[in-house]
């Protein structure tokens, strides 16, 4: 039986492309007016690119780590538009999502492609948030575990040392920006299978982010699941207040 109380609590904020200047400097200042306790849960947020700068001054010293929505899967070089894991630590990222299902589906990375830019960022000491689910197609054709052992395989590939420093963010497609969470058990049982995965590559203490309609509402029940270990949180981390209740269950 694996403990969530030996594992931090990780409550991750994703911006998506909603930021402005403007925007931002409210949503930074709202986030730092009520700070979350530091002891009790890790809170990070994963903002677009051109904002790092800003989001570093601001969160800098603070509770409050940051990181970026994705990395290139190659070091440096010829790769126009694209944005490598030692740039976003000259930012002091600590933190870097790879395998967005916004990312996979909207722009065809392969599960191969999602694995080396994992590697990447843990080539550069980030800490990367694999993120893995299935859609709702694939919901109702009871193939969620199928798709997410074949999305977290080249991962599994790795040494045991690179898996362990990673952190997994279960995000059910169906569940995104749709308001319709998936239950805590629902989660639970996806959760469970994810780490029966990772304690066979010798890693059954990484974290597990669920991620999906994540709200102030229904995030301490899904908290309460053993596997349970966060949220990755979309729409609800536009609103400090919302996003600052889901740190403090
Ligand atoms: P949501 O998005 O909380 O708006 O559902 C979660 C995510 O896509 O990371």
């Amino acid at each position: 039986m694996t403990n969530h109380v030996a594992r931090k609590r990780l409550v991750m904020g994703n911006w998506k492309m909603n930021a402005s200047l403007e925007a931002n400097a409210s949503l930074l200042n709202a986030l730092l007016s009520s700070p979350p306790c530091a002891e009790s849960v890790e809170v990070a947020v994963c903002v677009p690119f051109p904002y790092l700068a800003q989001v570093q001054a601001a969160l800098f010293g603070s509770a409050i780590q940051w990181g970026a929505q994705d990395v290139s899967s190659e070091s440096q070089g010829a790769y126009t538009g694209e944005t490598s894991a030692q740039m976003l630590r000259d930012f002091a990222c600590e933190w870097v999502l790879v395998g967005h299902s916004e990312r996979r589906l909207r722009h065809a990375e392969s599960h191969e492609a999602v694995a080396l830019k994992a590697v990447q960022a843990l080539n550069a000491g980030l800490t990367p948030v694999f993120c893995v689910g299935e859609t709702d197609e694939q919901h109702e054709a009871g193939e969620t575990e199928a798709v997410v052992l074949a999305q977290l395989q080249p991962l599994l590939d790795l040494a045991a040392a690179s898996v362990s420093g990673v952190v997994v963010a279960y995000e059910p497609v169906w569940a995104i920006g749709t308001g319709k969470s998936a239950t805590p058990e629902q989660a639970q049982h996806v959760h469970a299978y994810i780490r029966s995965l990772l304690k066979q590559g010798g890693a059954g203490q990484v974290r597990i982010l669920y991620g999906g309609s994540v709200n102030g509402t229904n995030a301490s029940q899904l908290f309460a699941m053993p596997d349970i270990d966060g949220a990755l949180v979309g729409g609800a981390a536009l609103n400090a207040e919302e996003f600052l209740r889901i740190a403090a269950v």
